[in-house]
Order: structure tokens, then C-alpha cells, then sequence
């Protein structure tokens, strides 16, 4: 592992959700692992002007508290190295004020100018903050200066590329780290290791042995009170553009000639290169009506807090996608996201080619299923690998046994996204962050859907979603292989 050498971490958005939920505790937690280097500061930014260092200290301290630190230990973390500057308006002089403070606490701490400006910030206020940096020479330093962006990065094809022009207008490339915190996630990774580690699987990994390829990933949870944002994103936007593609690039990409940033993302633009144009009828929107989940009641989402009258936004998204290249050509890529849904699932199913012919059938029942292979992603993390068997009874008779293997029962706890995503911002590990390129791709492939004005069906909270997902697959003689407990 590279050393992580002194650094200042400027947190926009100092004092907000994300920062309270994740960042903080992730680098307390990083702290803990003595994976933070020798030195490290907290510089948290954000409009309220009578907001100070104790009071974000205070702060900082609830955060720690939330994620189970105890008093003494959070306080002592957090009294030498959190710190707060206000930016009220954005202005010039405000990011000048900004500049010197980070000067200040950089001399005082005996820090090397080693930055990074981590975006923790509703999507409106990246470029004001990105232009506001590069005027104020805060894109440069005497170390190294890292800009990391949340999502969503853009909203469709023209603002992800207007942001990532005005992103390069000030940083290099190489400074920005684009968050997607799916990448972050250790069996996401670990799709990688399980594909180009196992030639067993990558030399069936092609349209001569798989059927199709099956992405679900479900939240039981609705929209809460983030209707604000999420009326205006829906789950396109939200979930399919970013997280549930990137699943898609991953278990679709080719093996990357060595496992860096580069290699590993071109790889990943080469699959959204190819996915073929996606018509009207390879998609299903819905929106979820009242229903009930886990046998409580659940109201639909017309009537969810702040969600507007006459709103159109969908919460479910299904696909049937086409990867045009040599190995995926014929399979389709079936996808589905929603919220609302019975569980909280992501699970990744590919469904190998049945046996060609059933030498069993005048033996008795021949029922042969296809041998699938689960991916579970979360929660409760692991791969089945789905088997015929023999019962041992006459006439002979098959059943689908699962071979399976639980993360935890190897692995005990699997680290937060966060703290693998910060830790590869402070190590300049740009692998599981998502390219310029890759996000006009990726965007690129889902505006003509954006722009189209499909029908949104209904269906109940706590179904799996609306009945024309279904016949998408239906329709190439497929169903969706139901969720595998592993
Ligand atoms: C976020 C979306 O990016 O991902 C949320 O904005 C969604 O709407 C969340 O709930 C899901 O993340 P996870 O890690 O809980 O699967």
C-alpha cells in the first residue's frame, strides 16, 4: 500500500449530511487503521457565518458519536485537526479568505500543501465551487491538489460534458476523482478479482455459454424525505446512470492488460461504447403506489412528503440492453432498479446455457434449470453457484442445490465504501473513480430516454415492480431469476 502522506482535507459541504454520515467517520476510521499519515487536517467549509472551529469541532464530535466512538476518543481526534472556514456567498474574496486560512493552518501544522477538495455538496453548487477554486489558485499547490466530485455529475450528456469542461478548464485529469460510492464497495471490487483471477469463469465468460445477464438492485426503503432532490432526478438519474451502469461495465468489460486506473477504465468505456442504442421498447419506467413492505403499510409516492402534484418522476427503471462486440453479442443485459421494492437487494444473476439435450427424460421427470451463478453484492455478500443434482430416490429425480460462499463467514467485517474511496483520493488511486470519458458515455447511452416521454406504470410498494418488467424478459423467453440467499 502507498503511504499516505501529510495532508489537508477540505470538506465542502463542512457541515452537511454526507460529511456528518460517511466522510467523518471515514476518516476517523482510516485514523484508527493509522492509514492517514502522520499528519492530517480537517478544514470543513460551508456557508453558516456563525459556525467556528469548536462549534465544528462539537460537531464533528456527534458524527463520531453517531458511528459508535466513544466521547474521550472523538474528542481527542478531533480538537487538533478539525477546523472551519465560512464561504457565505462564494465570492472572490471569500475563496481568497479560504486561501489564506488553508495557509495558515498549513504553516501552523507544519503541513506540505498536499490538498483535497472533497465536493460534498448539492449538484448546483459544483461549478461555482470548481470555478471559485481555479480563480483563487487553489487548483495548484506546493504538493499535490485533489478535486473530488459527488454525484450526480450532470443531469444528461450536454451538463456532464459542460461540467467536465469547465472541471478541466482549472484541474488536470489526473486531480479529479468522480465518485460513484458503488466502486467503493468491497464486492464491487471484488467483481474484478473474481472475473480476472478465476480462469474458470472467464473461459465461459461469453455469448457461447451465458443466456443472459441479470442486474437487480432493489431498496425497500422509498424516496424518505429526499423528494426535493429526487423529483428531479428519478431513477434513471439516480441509479441506473452511474451505479447499476457501472455493475453493467464491470461484469461486461474485457481483462484489462494491467490492473491501473487507466487500463481498467478504458476497459470500462469500451462497454459503453458498445452498448447498442436502447428504443422505447428495451424500457420499463414505473412508480410506485401505496402497497406494504414487511407487513407495514406503505404510502405510494404521490403521497411521500414534497413530492410535487402532477409529478412524473419514475422510481423503478428496467432495461433490456444489447453489448454489440464479439463476446456479448445475442445476450441480453437485463436491468432493474427501484425503490419501494420487498427488500433491499443487489444481486447480480448470469444464467449459463442449459444442456443442449437431456439424455435423462425417459428416466423420469427432466426438469434441467440452467446453472446460474449469483453474484450477491449486498446485504449479506457472497456467490452461489447453482447446481442440478440427483435426489437420492426413484424415479430419478433433479433438484437445483446451491454451492455457496458468505463474505463474512471469510472475512469477518467488510470495510465502509467510504473509507476505501478516501483512502484511494489520499493515496492518488484513480482506479474506482469514474473518467471523464466515462461519464459522457455512459450519459450519452441514456438521453434519447431522458428525452422520450414514456409511459410510467404503477405498481404496488413491496412488489418487484410494474408487470411489463416482467414481459421484457418474457419476451425473449426469460424470467427474472429470483433472489438467492446465500
Ligand atoms: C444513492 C442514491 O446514490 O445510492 C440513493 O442517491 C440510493 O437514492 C443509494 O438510495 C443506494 O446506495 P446503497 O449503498 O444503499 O445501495
Amino acid at each position: 500500500m502507498t503511504d499516505v502522506p501529510p495532508q489537508l482535507f477540505v470538506i465542502f459541504g463542512g457541515t452537511g449530511d454526507l460529511a456528518k454520515r460517511k466522510l467523518i467517520p471515514a476518516l476517523h476510521r482510516l485514523g484508527s487503521r493509522n492509514l492517514l499519515g502522520e499528519k492530517q487536517a480537517i478544514l470543513g467549509v460551508a456557508r453558516d457565518e456563525d459556525f467556528d472551529d469548536d462549534a465544528l469541532r462539537s460537531w464533528a464530535r456527534e458524527a463520531l458519536a453517531d458511528a459508535g466512538v466513544g466521547a474521550d476518543e472523538a474528542g481527542d481526534w478531533c480538537d487538533d485537526r478539525v477546523f472551519y472556514q465560512s464561504l457565505p456567498n462564494g465570492t472572490a474574496d471569500e475563496f481568497q479568505a479560504l486561501a489564506q486560512r488553508i495557509e495558515k493552518i498549513e504553516g501552523d501544522l507544519g503541513l506540505p500543501g498536499n490538498r483535497v477538495f472533497y465536493l460534498a455538496l448539492p449538484p448546483g453548487a459544483f461549478p461555482p465551487t470548481i470555478a471559485g477554486l481555479g480563480e483563487a489558485g487553489l487548483n495548484r499547490s506546493p504538493g499535490w491538489t485533489r478535486l473530488v466530485v459527488e454525484k450526480p455529475f450532470g443531469r444528461d450528456a450536454a451538463s456532464a460534458r459542460e461540467l467536465n469542461e469547465l472541471c478541466h478548464q482549472h484541474f488536470d485529469e489526473s486531480q479529479i476523482y468522480r465518485i460513484d460510492h458503488y466502486l467503493g464497495k468491497e464486492t464491487v471490487q471484488n467483481l474484478l478479482v473474481f472475473r480476472f483471477a478465476n480462469a474458470i469463469f472467464e473461459s465461459l465468460w461469453n455469448r457461447d455459454r451465458i443466456e443472459c445477464v441479470q442486474i437487480t438492485v432493489a431498496e425497500s426503503l422509498g424516496v424518505g424525505s429526499r423528494a426535493d432532490y429526487y423529483d428531479r432526478a428519478g431513477a434513471l438519474r439516480d441509479m441506473v446512470q452511474n451505479h447499476v451502469t457501472q455493475l453493467l461495465s464491470l461484469i461486461a468489460m474485457e481483462v484489462p492488460t494491467t490492473f491501473d486506473a487507466d487500463s481498467v477504465r478504458y476497459e470500462k468505456i469500451k462497454v459503453l461504447k458498445a452498448l447498442d442504442e436502447i428504443r422505447p421498447q428495451d424500457v420499463v419506467l414505473g412508480r410506485y403506489g401505496p402497497g406494504s413492505i414487511d407487513g407495514r403499510d406503505v404510502a405510494g409516492y404521490l403521497d411521500e412528503p414534497d413530492v410535487p402534484d402532477g409529478s412524473h418522476t419514475e422510481t423503478f427503471v428496467s432495461l433490456r440492453l444489447r453489448i454489440d462486440n464479439w463476446r456479448w453479442q445475442g445476450v441480453p443485459f437485463y436491468l432493474r432498479t427501484g425503490k419501494s421494492m420487498p427488500r433491499r437487494l443487489t444481486q447480480i444473476a448470469v444464467l449459463f446455457r442449459r444442456a443442449p439435450v437431456c439424455v435423462f427424460e425417459p428416466l423420469g421427470s427432466c426438469n434441467i434449470g440452467s446453472n446460474v451463478l449469483i453474484l450477491r453484492l449486498q446485504p449479506d455478500e457472497g456467490f452461489v453457484l447453482c447446481f442440478d443434482v440427483k435426489e437420492p430416490s426413484e424415479p430419478l429425480t433433479m433438484r437445483t442445490l446451491p454451492l455457496s460462499f458468505h463474505y463474512r463467514d471469510a472475512f469477518g467485517e467488510i470495510p465502509e465504501a467510504y473509507e476505501t474511496l478516501v483512502l484511494d483520493v489520499l493515496t492518488g488511486d484513480q482506479t474506482l473513480f469514474v473518467h471523464a470519458e466515462e461519464t459522457e458515455a455512459s450519459w450519452n447511452r441514456y438521453d434519447p430516454i431522458l428525452q422520450s416521454s414514456l409511459p410510467l406504470h404503477d405498481y404496488a410498494a413491496g412488489s418487484w415492480g410494474p408487470a411489463a418488467a416482467d414481459r421484457l424478459l418474457a419476451e425473449r423467453g426469460h424470467t427474472w431469476h429470483p433472489p438467492v440467499d446465500v
